[in-house]
C-alpha cells in the first residue's frame, strides 16, 4: 500500500505522522511518499523521513496515494478533487465541518475521521481527542503561569507572605484533568466545575476541590459526554460560577458538548466582576467559548482581565503533539493494514465502522448524518 503523508495549512505546526512512525510503515512493507516540508514545523525534516526509508514528493504527487493521512482535512476543492475510493484518515471535525462531508461524499472518497472514534477501552491507543486535550490542559496552565502577573505558588520569604494563586477550571475532561494536575504541581488551589458527578473522585484525586451544582442532567446514552441543561440548572450555575469567579485569578474554560456550542459559563458581568490582572483561557474558543466576551485566537483585556481564546495549543507543542497523534494514527491504521501489504476495510470492526464519515458515495455515521439535519 502506498502511503501519502500531506503537509498541513500554514497556521499548524504538527504533522501527521512524524518519522518514527512512518519507519514502522516501511517496516511493514508499504510505501511512504511525505509531501515535502510536511514535517518542518514540528522539526521532522525531509532528511529525517528519507533516512527512514520514505520519499519526499510534492503536493500533487502525494495526493495520488490510494491512502492519505493527515491532521486537518485538505481545502474542500482539493477534497472533491480527489479519485474515487482513495482513502483519507485524519481528524477533521465532521460533526462541524458539513459542507467538506458533502464534497468527500460527492467525490465517493473514504474519509476516517478519528475524533469521532467511539470513547472505549479499545480505542484509547487511538483516542486523538484525548491526546491533544492533553497536550491543551498543560500547554493552558503553563500560558497562564506566564501571563499572570502573579506566582502559583504559596510563598513565605523575608518580604512577607505570598498567598497562592486560585484557579478556577471550568469543566474535567481530559483537557480539564490534565490542567488541574499541572496546576496542583505549580502550586495553584484549584477548584472544578462539571456537569458531570462521575469527575468528582477524579478532581477530588489530583488535588482539586469540586464544585457541584445540585440537578445536573446527565445521560448515560450520551457515552460518557455532557449533556445540554436545564435552564434551572444554568441559572444556579451561573450565580456559583459568578461568585467563584470572583474570587479566582485564572479561569480556564474547557466545557464542551461534542458538535454543539459550547456552553456559555462566564457572562461578562462575571468578567466585570473579576480582579483586574486575572485571566482567562478559553480552550472551548472554536466552538463559541466558555466566556461570553471570548474571541477565537485573540487575547485582549476587557475590564483589565486578559482573555485568551485558545483551541490550537496542540500545535504550539508540535514535536510531542505529533508523536502522540501519530502513535494513535498508527494504531488505528493497524486495523485496516494487512501483513502482505494490503489494505481491508473491515467495517464488522466497530472501530472502523464509528471512525468512517463518508464511503461509496454516502456519510456512514450515524453520528455525524444527527449532526447533519
Ligand atoms: P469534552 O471535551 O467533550 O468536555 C470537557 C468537559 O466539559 C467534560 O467533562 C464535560 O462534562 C464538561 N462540560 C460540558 N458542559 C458543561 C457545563 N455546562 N458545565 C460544566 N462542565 C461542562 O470532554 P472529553 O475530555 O472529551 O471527555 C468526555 C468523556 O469521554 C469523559 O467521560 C471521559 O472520561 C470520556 N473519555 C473516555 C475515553 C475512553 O474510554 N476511550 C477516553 C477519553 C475520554
Amino acid at each position: 500500500m502506498t502511503i501519502g503523508i500531506l503537509k498541513e495549512k500554514k497556521t499548524e505546526k504538527r504533522v501527521a505522522l512524524l518519522p518514527e512512525v512512518v519507519a514502522e510503515l516501511i517496516k511493514g512493507g508499504h510505501e511512504v511518499l511525505v509531501e515535502t516540508g510536511a514535517g518542518d514545523a514540528a522539526w521532522a525534516f525531509d532528511a529525517d523521513y528519507q533516512k527512514v526509508g520514505a520519499k519526499s514528493t510534492p503536493r500533487s504527487q502525494t495526493l495520488e496515494a490510494p491512502l492519505l493521512i493527515g491532521i486537518n482535512a485538505p481545502e474542500n476543492d482539493e477534497m472533491s478533487k480527489l479519485k474515487e475510493g482513495q482513502i483519507f484518515a485524519g481528524a477533521i471535525n465532521p460533526l462541524g465541518e458539513h459542507a467538506l462531508i458533502k464534497a468527500a461524499g460527492d467525490a465517493k472518497l473514504s474519509v476516517f475521521s478519528l475524533d469521532i472514534i467511539p470513547r472505549t477501552t479499545r480505542a484509547q491507543a487511538m483516542d486523538v481527542l484525548s491526546s491533544m486535550a492533553t497536550v491543551s490542559g498543560y500547554k493552558a496552565v503553563l500560558s497562564a503561569a506566564t501571563l499572570l502577573p502573579r506566582f502559583f505558588p504559596m510563598f513565605m520569604s523575608a518580604a512577607g507572605t505570598i498567598k497562592p494563586a486560585k484557579m478556577l477550571i471550568l469543566g474535567a475532561g481530559v483537557a480539564g484533568l490534565q490542567a488541574i494536575a499541572t496546576a496542583r504541581k505549580l502550586g495553584a488551589v484549584v477548584e472544578v466545575f462539571d456537569v458531570r458527578s462521575a469527575v468528582k473522585e477524579e478532581v477530588k484525586s489530583l488535588g482539586g476541590k469540586f464544585i457541584e451544582v445540585e440537578g445536573a442532567r446527565e445521560d448515560a446514552a450520551a457515552g460518557g459526554y455532557a449533556v445540554e441543561q436545564t435552564d434551572d440548572f444554568k441559572e444556579k450555575q451561573r450565580l456559583l460560577i459568578h461568585e467563584r469567579a470572583s474570587a479566582a485569578d485564572i479561569i480556564i474554560g474547557t466545557a464542551q458538548i461534542p458538535g454543539r456550542k459550547a456552553p456559555v459559563l462566564i457572562t461578562r458581568e462575571t468578567v466585570a466582576a473579576m480582579r483586574p490582572g486575572s485571566l482567562i483561557i478559553d480552550l472551548a474558543a472554536s466552538s463559541g467559548g466558555n466566556c461570553e466576551l471570548t474571541r477565537n485566537g485573540e487575547s485582549y483585556v476587557s475590564n483589565g482581565v486578559t482573555i485568551l481564546g485558545k483551541s490550537d495549543f496542540p500545535s504550539e507543542m508540535p514535536t510531542d503533539a505529533s508523536r502522540m497523534y501519530g502513535r494513535n494514527m498508527l494504531n488505528f491504521l493497524k486495523l485496516m493494514l494487512q501483513k502482505d501489504g494490503t489494505l481491508k476495510l473491515d467495517f464488522n470492526d466497530d472501530l472502523i465502522k464509528g471512525t468512517c464519515v463518508t464511503h461509496n458515495g454516502e456519510v456512514v455515521s450515524e453520528r455525524v448524518k444527527q449532526f447533519m439535519v
